[in-house]
């Protein structure tokens, strides 16, 4: 049997070979994704991507269970890393225990990620002391769009660089094993990476982090829109239309099903 990455494994690669992580939520495309990269984010970006919710805010901690089962189904040897939900952590310590205690339970995923920087040094702490790996995420946090107001880059101004800079640090000691940085100018990425003992991994943040992200549908060219920090590494969204037009042509026309579709009579 492969054995799979863990939480300790992705540590160690602290100023290593890079951390390669994308997103999936279900079983083909963590298959696929499984066979080149170190770890899985089963993402609340669920919301936006399979449901087209404008925003995070509305995952909820069964959604997440759900599509978390899918990839480690569909996955062999990458870690998989499930996001907590808003709403299922940041009320107490405890609160974040049990809502990860379901996800690893559950799931049987190697690690959870949250967001936010200082505040959530303490919840990060009580979970990593009691065996639940946490991934940090901090910058841009979009489960908190309601108070930012907008998903907008953080630090572009030097002046609001320490707040940042503590939360990472913050994070950091409290025992994160590695920490998304998203949206974060990418000098004060460089600089936290620098700073910190524990991985980075960047979206909209820097080539000095010690790994990247990207949302596998963003990457791909499925997403109708996605933020100026994707590349797109492929055009799936043209190649699927033209797909079901061809076969919306087929069924008018009926040169689909051929002959080789259907089911002859068995020989009496
Ligand atoms: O939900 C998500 O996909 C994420 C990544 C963008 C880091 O949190
Ligand atoms: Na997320």
């Amino acid at each position: 049997a492969i054995k799979r990455k863990t939480a300790p494994d992705l540590r160690v690669r602290k100023n290593g070979e890079p951390i390669v992580m994308l997103t999936s939520y279900h079983a083909h495309t963590a298959a696929l994704v499984d066979k080149h990269c170190d770890a899985i984010l089963v993402g609340d970006s669920l919301g936006n991507v399979m449901h087209g919710f404008e925003t995070t805010v509305p995952v909820t901690l069964d959604m997440m269970i759900l599509q978390g089962c899918a990839v480690m189904r569909g996955s062999r040897q990458a870690l998989v890393v499930v996001d907590m939900p808003f709403g299922s952590y940041e009320g107490s310590k405890e609160q974040a225990f049990q809502s990860a205690v379901r996800i690893m339970k559950e799931t049987l995923c190697g690690a959870v990620k949250l967001e936010g920087g200082a505040r959530m040094a303490e919840t990060v702490a009580f979970l990593s002391e009691r065996g639940i790996p946490v991934m940090g995420h901090i910058g841009l946090t979009p489960q908190s769009i309601n108070t930012l107001g907008s998903f907008r880059a953080q630090g572009r101004e030097e002046t609001n660089w320490a707040p940042i800079e503590n939360d990472a640090r913050a994070i950091a000691e409290a025992g994160a094993f590695s920490i998304v940085i998203e949206a974060v100018a990418e000098p004060l990425a460089r600089k936290i990476t620098q700073s910190i003992a524990v991985p980075t991994i960047g979206i909209g943040a820097s080539a000095a982090c010690d790994g990247q992200i990207l949302v596998l549908e963003d990457m791909l060219g499925l997403s109708p829109r996605s933020p100026k920090f994707v590349r797109r590494y492929g055009n799936l969204g043209p190649a699927i239309e033209e797909a079901i037009a061809g076969y919306a042509r087929d069924v008018k026309s009926r040169a689909f099903p051929g002959p080789e579709h259907v089911y002859e009579m068995k020989k009496s």
